[in-house]
Parts: structure tokens; sequence; C-alpha cells
């Protein structure tokens, strides 16, 4: 019997969103692929490169036999699956975070630029999100994903180099402490009308600890430079004072937020969306907020950042 080829899983193909003059190559759709299967290596290997290769965004259409299990089968495939640190998984799947987003929600979980998990030593590579039977209509409560290897790319030398030299601290308590209205600890308290839908972990140690990363990382698959920051987790770049500080993050928030960086994810009932948080921030858009809105994700556990300085690749 001839071993089956790893190539299927590409047939089909297609571009996510070809409009002329955007990156037309961030995203790709994969319609071969059913993530009930358990894939060989090789398959692993074919996914993780359709995934660099269209800049870090794979879409998984009509995948209605999902399940919670399946979910997470296909992530341990890809590396050791970390649970959300603050928020607390769904029945008999710790590992699944349930993002729910009510239709009267007034705060949503996830709605400023981020990369999932960068408050952590070890951040996040890939990211599974799974659109449940509770979505709205297509069109609207998209995920919008910026390239932030698109904007390293864009900046001068002169910058780039200056920003390769420095490191910022990321924290878990400025997006989920308690105490800053607004932010994601209060959308989780808030959905279901007050009874807390999403649920919290009884403990959780991260929010009295925070890690500095590289402001610039390099990807440790694809060597491409990246900017490590975001409005959601970022507190300061070490070594500056706060004038400095925020002054220097603002502009690199909003050179991140550049529309010729992104990307906008549509979703379909039982779509599912696999993203690598080292090449891209990301963001819920909330724009029609009347109907309920149930997604789980599974979130992969990277590595420590790498800097410009001293890195290697890995391989
Ligand atoms: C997230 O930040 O992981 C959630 C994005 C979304 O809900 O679209």
């Amino acid at each position: 019997m001839r071993a089956p080829n790893p190539l299927r899983l590409l047939e089909g193909r297609y571009p996510l969103n070809d409009r002329p003059g955007g990156l037309s190559g961030l995203g790709a759709v994969l319609p071969a692929v059913d993530l009930t299967e358990e894939f060989t290596q090789e398959e692993i290997d074919v996914i993780q490169q359709a995934s660099h290769d269209a800049g870090g965004i794979v879409v998984f259409p009509d995948q209605t036999k999902l399940t919670p299990a399946h979910h997470v089968a296909f992530a341990r495939q890809l590396g050791e699956i970390e649970p959300h640190a603050v928020a607390a998984g769904i029945d008999g799947y710790p590992e699944v975070l349930e993002i729910v987003r009510e239709a009267d929600a007034k705060v949503v979980f996830g709605e400023d630029w981020h990369s999932d998990n960068s408050f952590m030593q070890q951040t996040c590579s890939f990211s599974i999100l799974r659109g449940t039977g509770v979505m709205p209509r297509r069109g609207s409560n998209d995920t919008l994903f910026s390239s932030t290897e698109a904007a390293y790319a864009a900046l001068s030398p002169h910058m780039q180099n200056f920003l390769g030299t420095l490191t910022a601290y990321h924290s878990a308590n400025k997006a989920y402490g308690a105490g800053s209205a607004g932010n994601s600890f209060a959308a989780m308290q808030n959905t279901a009308h007050g009874q807390n839908a999403m649920r919290m972990r009884v403990e959780a140690p991260i929010l009295d600890t925070d890690y500095a990363h590289p402001v610039v990382t390099v990807h440790p698959d694809t060597g491409r430079r990246s900017l490590f920051v975001s409005p959601t987790f970022t507190k300061h770049i070490h070594g500056m004072s706060a004038e400095e500080s925020t002054a220097l993050l603002s502009f690199i928030y909003s050179w991140i937020a550049k529309p010729q960086f992104s990307q906008r994810v549509s979703w379909s009932k039982h779509q599912v969306t696999m993203w690598d948080n080292r090449s891209l921030s990301h963001k819920g858009i909330a724009d029609i907020l009347d109907e309920r809105r149930i997604v789980h994700r599974v979130s992969i556990r990277g590595h420590a950042p790498f800097g410009v300085e001293g890195w290697q690749r890995c391989a």
C-alpha cells in the first residue's frame, strides 16, 4: 500500500483574501484538511509550512464534526498546550478557553491588539480558534490580524536597528488585573449578564509576575523578524523613562495597526482559524454587538522569544 501523500492536505488551497493593494499573501484557506484526523509528523509539518507561507494565518472551513476532544488532540500534535493562566477552561477540557461574547456585551475579551500569552515567559506559538455553533452573522465580529513581520520590514533600517536593541515588560496584570475598567477581566466578568460565563481561575500567580521580551523577535522556524509589543500586555520599555517609553510604544502600536499590514478573518459556524503569534498581532473586532458569539481557543506553548542579538536558527 502506498503511504498517503502529506501534500494532499494542500489540495484546493486558496488565499484568504486576494484584494489588490493589501497583503494578499496573508492568510490561506485549506479546505482539504479534516481536523478530526490524526496526522503524521510529515502532515503536521505541511500544515505548519502552509502557515509560514501564508504569513501565519490558516483557515480550516467546515469542521462540522470537530469536538473539544478533537480540538485538543490536533493542538497536541503541534506542541504542548498552554492552558490560559487567568481564565479557566471548559468542563472536561481545562485546555480549552471558551471566549463568550454576549449580545449586549460592553467590554469584549481580546478587543485590543495582542499576541496571545505574551505575558508568559514562554510565549504562544500557535493559537487555534474554533467557531462553535453560536456565531454571529458572517462579516461581523471578525478577527483582525496584523503582520508584525510586514510592519517590522516596512520600518527604516535606523528604526529597525534601534528597536532591535530594546526589551519591554509584558504583564498579565495589565490586561486581567482587577481595577482597570474596560480590560479583559471586566469582559470575562461581564459575560452572561454578570453571571460570569467566562470562568476565572481561583488562583492566577501570573498576575504577580511580568516578563521582559525583546521588542524585535526572530521566528525560530523562518528567521523572520517581528515587532513584539502590544497595547494589551506591554507595560513599558526597559531602561526608558515613562514618557519615552509611552511615546515609543504609541508609535509602534499605531504602526502595527496600519491597514496595509492587516487581514480580516470572517467567521462561519464550525470554522477553525489557526494563527502564529510570533508573526502576528490580532484583535477581536466588536462591531455588531447584538448577537452572541462563542469561540473556543487552544494555544500552544512556544519558547522564550528570541531577540536579534545572538539569535541562531534552532534547526
Ligand atoms: C483572541 O484574542 O484570541 C480572540 C479573538 C477573537 O475572539 O476573535
